[in-house]
């Protein structure tokens, strides 16, 4: 009997240290990975020719044309990320494709960073180190540096998903007293244990001291912050993004913070990624522009690359997978 050939698997960037030894250690497939910094889409499509799976990371985009390049033999997209905008799901189901994905075990890692956007920004902390840094520290004065703290305040989160939920806590442990949510639909559940109201989008806006976005992005959030949001929301407010950059019309968001209509933006997500250097975002002394790092601790990314070598492995040999996209 001739002998079955061997399943491939192409991995879009080096792993983590941990995670790196387990893909190397699958000896019975033929593993590609691509470990020279970006990865173009052009590059992408060469080498997924021929794979049975693909592990991916949120800044590849999987789309129709990625899965023609593969071919038939493709039975798995394996995304280490828990977004999965960048995956054309419909094509995915057309095709019979698995797809999974990594909710859960990121999710403290990005609520402690979503929290740690918003200490930053109403603390007004990275302007405070620059001002130490660079000589401006002269005496103690009353008006230095103010910010606002978190003490009876609202905030607002769009999206009340696992990251909204663990937010929700971090804010009431600093003191937050009311927590409004906005989604497609109120989720009763959650609500009751982040003891959070569902209102209106302009009530949201309207009332929140800090408003945090932790929705995925799709055509209903897609530029859901405009000018106009902004404009609804309190000259004192402020904003942390850790969805997806689109969820923000960006040149809408230097237009609001020019102008002084809203207080200041943290965001671990922008588009596009990276954001060139020079972009008037980076201008703002009261707007913090992170690499995308809501997931980045050792502990939360091998859990993350450990989940997808599972489901890659798992889609390859026609096992369920432990967090599959409902397509
Ligand atoms: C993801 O995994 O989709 C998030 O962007 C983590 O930051």
């Amino acid at each position: 009997m001739a002998a079955q050939p061997r399943k491939r698997i192409f991995v879009t960037q080096r792993l983590t240290d941990n995670t790196q030894k387990r893909l190397e250690s699958l000896t019975q497939y033929d593993v590609d990975q691509w470990e020279t910094g970006p990865l173009s889409h052009e590059e992408l499509l060469k080498c997924v020719k021929g794979v049975h799976g693909i592990f991916c990371l949120s800044s590849n985009e999987i789309n129709k044309e990625v899965m023609e390049a593969a071919g038939d033999s493709l039975k798995v997209i394996s995304t280490m990320s828990v977004g999965h905008n960048h995956i054309d799901l419909v094509e995915a189901k057309k095709r019979g494709i698995v797809v999974g994905y990594t909710p859960d075990v990121l999710t403290d890692a990005v609520a402690d960073l979503a929290m740690a956007l918003v200490l930053m920004v109403s603390r007004r902390l990275v302007e405070a180190v620059e001002t130490a840094k660079t000589g401006g520290w002269i005496t103690m004065q009353p008006n230095f540096l103010l910010g606002h703290q978190l003490t009876g305040k609202t905030a607002g989160i769009i999206g009340l998903g696992r990251i909204g939920e663990g937010l929700a806590t971090r804010l009431r442990a600093f003191g937050v007293k009311k927590i409004l949510y906005n989604g497609r639909r109120p989720k009763p559940d959650v609500a009751l244990r982040a003891h959070a109201n569902y209102v209106d989008l302009d009530v949201l806006l309207r009332e929140s001291d800090v408003v945090a976005l932790c929705c995925s992005l799709n055509d209903s959030t897609f530029h859901l912050f405009d000018y106009s949001a902004f404009r609804q929301m309190k000259p004192s407010a402020i904003i942390v993004n850790v969805a997806r950059g689109e969820v923000i019309k960006q040149e809408d968001l230097v237009a609001a913070l020019s102008n002084g209509i809203i207080a200041g933006a943290g965001l671990d997500v922008v588009t596009p990624e990276p954001l060139p250097v020079d972009h008037p975002l980076y201008k703002f002394k009261n707007c913090i522009v992170l690499p995308h790092i809501a997931s980045a601790t050792v502990e939360t990314r091998d859990a993350m690359g450990n989940l997808a070598i599972d489901h890659v492995v798992a889609g390859i040999e026609g096992q369920p997978l432990q967090y599959a996209l409902d397509i």
